[in-house]
């Protein structure tokens, strides 16, 4: 029989639940035998795996968060901590490991692999930061809770007539801010990947003003150098209207996976049965035009980020802005 083992690593992300539930179901049809590792990599290293059955996951699927949990493991960035998660594995005679987490956990999922340990990779982050799929998993509810989130406050800023400055997630990543802004139609967007110095932020402000605008939305990537507490203090001053500032952080990273993610998930995990049952290790699964997909873990890191600086100069026409 075969066996094998799923662990959740890095930022919990929506859809992960959903992903193993679907990963225990499909791997029951098979006849493959299924671990949980509790709390990602340490749980790894500490030998903490729980069986998963049928009836274990049946209600999992349609939470957030992470049954299984996640952590954030330093250890396992060191050999001597990617051994003992080796041994774990082989002590407990694992033929395939299934990591489910973003950037660095694909990093670690791949020194594993090295080690002789056959894995596949599920991208699972908010922050949408693996660039060889079009999406992670996470993502699409990620972008959905921060734009209810600014829909919400946008209301009552526009009942007061005052400008609203929100950070959002995403890392490095201007991703997430990019999506919820086009969404909302915030009339300024600060996300790294294109400069967007503090001043420039005032000067869209005023110029949004100027065109009769009354209730002005900026959003900040946490990327950002400065705060959504400068941007407020810098538009109170240079624009003379009111403004409040808002950090809606883990808003974002929690609540039920849309309906999007949890398809996603589902095709994910029994893709990833569906490997393993043909005997092919080593890759991550990913998400393209629609199309799931698979290719070398090694390789995942060769595809460099493009930011669609197309939809972001599509915001800014919308409101005239340069
Ligand atoms: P994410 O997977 O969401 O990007 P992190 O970057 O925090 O989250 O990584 C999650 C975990 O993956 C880390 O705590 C560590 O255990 C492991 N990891 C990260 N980077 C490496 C690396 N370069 N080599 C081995 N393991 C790593
Ligand atoms: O990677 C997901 C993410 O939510 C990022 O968007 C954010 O920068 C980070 O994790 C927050 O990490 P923590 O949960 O450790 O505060």
């Amino acid at each position: 029989m075969i066996k094998i083992a799923v662990l959740c690593s890095g930022g919990d992300s929506q859809g992960m639940n959903t992903c193993v539930q679907a990963i225990v179901n499909m791997a029951t049809v098979h006849g493959i035998m299924v671990m949980g590792v509790r709390r990602g990599y340490q749980g790894l290293i500490e030998g903490d795996l729980v069986q998963l059955t049928r009836e274990s996951v049946a209600n999992i699927g349609t939470l957030g968060g992470c049954e299984l949990k996640v952590s954030r493991c330093p250890e396992f960035m060191t050999e001597a901590g990617v051994k003992k998660g080796y041994d774990v594995l082989q002590k407990n005679r694992i033929d395939y490991l299934i990591v489910l987490g973003g950037d660095g956990s694909f990093r670690g999922a791949i020194d594993l692999e090295r080690m002789g340990a056959k894995v596949i990779g599920i991208p699972c982050t908010i922050d949408n930061d693996l660039f060889y799929t079009d999406k992670t998993l996470g993502f699409d509810t990620a972008v959905n809770n921060a734009v209810s989130a600014i829909d919400n406050m946008h209301q009552t800023m526009a009942a007061n007539d005052r400008g609203l400055v929100v950070e959002v997630m995403g890392r490095n990543c201007g991703h997430l801010a990019l999506n919820a802004a086009v969404a909302v139609g915030a009339h300024s967007l600060a996300v790294k990947e294109m400069g967007c110095p503090l001043e420039e932020v005032v000067i869209d402000v005023k110029h949004c003003l100027f065109n009769g605008v009354k209730s002005p939305i900026v959003v900040v990537s946490e990327a950002m150098d400065y705060t959504v507490e400068d941007v407020r203090k810098a538009i109170e001053k240079e624009c003379g209207i009111e403004c409040r500032a808002c950090v809606i952080g883990y808003l974002q990273r929690g609540g039920t996976p849309s309906v999007f993610d949890r398809t996603f998930a589902t095709q994910l995990g029994i893709n990833a049965i569906e490997l393993i049952y043909q005997g092919i290790s080593g890759v991550a699964l990913g998400i393209r035009n629609s199309n799931i997909f698979y290719m070398k873990l090694e390789e995942v890191y060769n595809l460099k980020d493009e930011f669609n600086k197309l939809l972001y100069k599509q915001l800014r026409s919308l409101h005239n802005l340069k």
